[in-house]
């Protein structure tokens, strides 16, 4: 089965041709990282506008790179949730055309549910052998931990109550003077020699002792305080930002990646604590904070202590793609068939 998938939900605009949910044909994402560098953060009208400049040539790309036809397709998925809703109706409305115009069905894929399908992509780890699985997303928009039955069933068991890991990320990222987005830059200075991951001692949240919900927003404001100092009562900070020699840099970002890393170890190990029936079998990790280096060496010790399988995704195959959109369609279109052009956009993930 071919299936042709479409990504729009942020600031990538993707698509991708998969085989049978998981051989990757092609995969092919337009990112609007320049766009939106000048302003710090995705400016949503401008995604909107770059999506749909972006999304025929990029259809057009992926269907060449995969050596087939638009004929030779049995399905289109879309992420259809969660995202920017301007962003998300032109993903939605070109799948919908291809779709009717192809005579081939329309399956409506979650976002933050196919980041966890993007670790299956192009491995042949038996789906059998993985569920129950514990399941953990973390990325700009979402950080969740799941219980995960089958690849179309699962339970969120927690989320984060203010920022996600990857904004947070990119907030501290700013705080310290780097390029938007930061993850990967905080990721590639705190791995520099001599970067000290004890020179600050950041906050890691627990929110009381048996919740499995993260917050995040404690931890960008320590390293605010960190920078500036700590505010006086009319909110005046002591210091500017800026002015930070690098190897101070590479201290406060190996300091913030490391109690990033222990909030999510430690809810997961949690989750595990409370876990109840039949034992989880594997860790499924995804989403674009799941490239980064420290927290994929500290899941492979986690996944190790608890003899747990550990399915991460290639690096290209973290941040956000349509491939795994693809794929997890693929699995949705034979567990409970296609979606109707009624389809809609919706800015709110399932569960
Ligand atoms: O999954 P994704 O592409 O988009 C959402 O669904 O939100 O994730 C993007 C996020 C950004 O916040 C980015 O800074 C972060 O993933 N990210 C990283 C790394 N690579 C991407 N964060 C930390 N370390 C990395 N290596
Ligand atoms: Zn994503």
């Amino acid at each position: 089965m071919l299936v042709l998938g479409i990504e729009s939900s942020c600031d990538e605009t993707a698509a991708a041709v998969v085989q049978d949910g998981r051989r990757v044909r092609s995969s092919v994402v337009a990112s609007q990282h320049a766009i939106h560098a000048e302003y710090g953060g995705v400016v949503p009208e401008l995604a909107s506008r770059a999506h749909a400049e972006r999304i025929t040539p990029i259809v057009r790309r992926a269907i060449d790179e995969a050596g087939v036809s638009l004929a030779d397709l049995d399905a289109v998925a879309v992420g259809h949730r969660p995202g920017l809703i301007g962003a998300l109706l032109v993903g939605v409305s070109a799948a919908k055309a291809l779709s009717w115009s192809l005579g081939v069905p329309l399956v409506g894929v979650d976002h933050v549910h196919a980041h966890l399908w993007a670790g299956m992509l192009d491995s042949d780890t038996p789906p059998a052998d993985l569920f129950p699985a514990l399941g953990l997303v973390v990325s700009g928009g979402h950080s969740s931990i799941y219980r995960v039955e089958t690849p179309t069933s699962l339970t969120r068991l927690g989320a984060t109550i203010d920022d996600a890991i990857g904004e947070a990320y990119d907030k501290a990222a700013a705080i310290l003077g780097l390029p938007h987005p930061g993850g990967p830059r905080i990721d590639a200075i705190a791995s520099e020699p001599g970067a000290d991951d004890r020179a600050v001692e950041l906050p890691v949240s627990r929110l009381g002792k048996d919740s499995l919900d993260f917050s995040f927003s404690g931890l960008k404001t320590a390293l605010l305080y960190a920078v500036r100092g700590v505010p006086d009562r009319d909110g005046v900070f002591p210091r500017e930002l800026g002015g930070l020699d690098p190897s101070r840099v590479r201290d406060l970002a190996a300091s913030f990646q490391r109690a990033a890393c222990r909030a999510v170890v430690l809810k997961l190990t949690r989750a595990m604590e409370q876990w109840a029936g039949d034992p989880p079998r594997a860790l499924i990790v995804g989403g674009g904070v799941s490239a980064n280096s420290r927290l994929r060496r500290e899941l492979a010790e986690l996944a190790d202590a608890h003899a747990l399988g550990l399915v991460i995704p290639e690096l290209r195959f973290c941040v956000d793609n349509a491939a795994m959109i693809a794929g997890l369609g693929g699995v949705l279109l034979d567990a409970r068939g296609p979606d109707g052009l009624a389809l809609r956009a919706t800015p709110t993930t399932a569960c």
